[in-house]
């Protein structure tokens, strides 16, 4: 099938437009549109992807959602002492950012918080209307952007903050009993209010968080009934793209993983808010799931991860990992490994190959997950292997076959 190039500006809408990975996101973008920078870990620069008529970056308009009142210039500054942004390409940059910041709208506060010292008091209000009502301010705020950008579509990403996890409710298993329960105004996770807008009113989306948004069966049903594109859940960056990589080769040589112990320690926004155990179980119950499904091992197999926020680390996070692995004659070994990386750097060049691929996608007449973006993910939502190798061999049979 051929796809024609895109003609017209894409946007793309931030729901948590001031945290870390959008900013720098949004600035990578424009260093890279202005050359300041190559598109080192943009994995849709290279082939065979790059014979695909992806969107450029020349015709990326951003814009948001955030419910904190900190100023971009904030978040900026955050990452520019962290050593990941370089000044000179925020100085460069310097009007780019100042349109984005005038597009950044106040989001929807999550029914279970109560929002931070900054909290952007609208967002309050916002979050407390019936969800009907948050699904129609959404989407206005949506269809204004594209008006006044002349936007041919956009693509929702969410990147804010990991909610607190929410026991799974019987009127998540399917679409009918979904809308029921928002037309009887009970209260839902923001993360599923904006996913409904997005699919509802045709736009594709990526959920790059641990949050529930359209992995909840009911939204999957509304994504294959409105034919709209969505990938997710929960960015593959750092210790779980290391794990998925790495125990397959334990298998492939038939080596016997008794425990596979890790430990992070990250100092940024995510962390602090991971620092609460109901928000942390959303994270931990990802990063654990695909070890097991790799490994197997049943109950034999210890698996446990670890999180704590160390605040002077900011935007670099440390994992450690000890796997102790038995050989030919019972011989008993240890691999231990550290990993040190910047997290916004490693998220944010996946997610625009991620906007990239959901455009194209759905310019293509796909509809519903995209199973071919597995490999972004820790806990994919059209399912498959967790094999980080096999995912990625299936992402470039999927492109090639575009390209016949
Ligand atoms: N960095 C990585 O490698 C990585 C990997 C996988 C997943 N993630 C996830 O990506 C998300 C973003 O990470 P980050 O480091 O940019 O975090 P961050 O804390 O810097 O940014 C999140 C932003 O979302 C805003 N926000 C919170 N609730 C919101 C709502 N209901 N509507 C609109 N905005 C809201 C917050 O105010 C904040 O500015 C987190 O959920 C994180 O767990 C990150």
């Amino acid at each position: 099938m051929t796809v024609t190039p895109r003609s017209t500006p894409l946007g793309i809408w931030l729901i948590g437009a001031r945290g870390a990975i959008s900013t720098c996101l949004a600035y990578g973008v424009y260093g890279l549109r202005r050359g300041l920078h190559e598109a080192t870990g943009v994995v849709t620069s290279g082939e065979p992807f790059s014979q695909l008529p992806l969107v450029t970056e020349d015709d990326l308009v951003f814009g948001g959602h955030e419910i904190s009142t900190r100023d971009l210039s904030a978040s900026v500054a955050e990452l520019v002492s962290a050593g990941v942004l370089p000044a000179e390409l925020v100085q460069a940059c310097a009007e780019e950012g100042d349109l984005f910041a005038a597009a950044t709208r106040p989001g929807m506060l999550d029914a279970t918080e109560v929002g931070g010292q900054d909290l952007d008091p609208r967002s309050a209000e916002l979050g407390a209307l019936l969800p009907r009502e948050q699904i129609k301010h959404v989407i206005a705020d949506w269809d204004s952007f594209e008006a006044e950008h002349n936007l041919d579509g956009m693509v929702v990403v969410d990147l804010s903050s990991t909610e607190v996890r929410q026991e799974s409710r019987d009127a998540w298993e399917s679409l009918a009993a979904f809308e029921e329960e928002l037309d009887g105004g009970r209260p839902q996770p923001a993360s599923l209010l904006y996913a409904y807008a997005a699919l509802s009113s045709g736009r594709p989306l990526v959920n790059f968080t641990p949050n529930i948004s359209a992995s909840a069966p009911a939204l999957m049903e509304l994504a294959e009934k409105n034919n709209v594109v969505h990938a997710g859940r929960d960015g593959k960056t750092g210790e779980t793209l290391l794990k998925t990589a790495l125990a397959p080769m334990f298998t492939h040589r038939a080596l016997k993983v008794h425990a596979w112990q890790g430990y992070n320690m990250l100092g940024n926004r995510d962390g602090a808010v991971l620092a609460d155990s109901a928000h942390r179980a959303t994270k931990i119950e990802n990063k654990d799931r695909a070890l097991r499904e790799l490994l197997g091992g049943g109950d034999e197999l210890h698996t446990g991860v670890g999180i704590d926020y160390v605040p002077s680390l900011g935007d670099w996070k440390t994992a450690m990992d000890l796997i102790h692995f038995e050989g030919f004659l019972g011989a008993r070994m240890t691999l231990q490994m550290t990993w040190t990386g910047s997290d916004s750097a490693l998220a944010a060049p996946l997610v625009l190959d991620l906007v990239r691929l959901v455009d194209f996608a759905q310019r293509a007449g796909e509809g519903g997950a995209l199973r071919a973006a597995a490999c972004f993910f820790k806990a994919p939502v059209a399912g498959g292997t967790h094999d980080f190798h096999r995912q990625h061999e299936e992402l470039v049979r999927w492109a090639k076959g575009y390209l016949g």
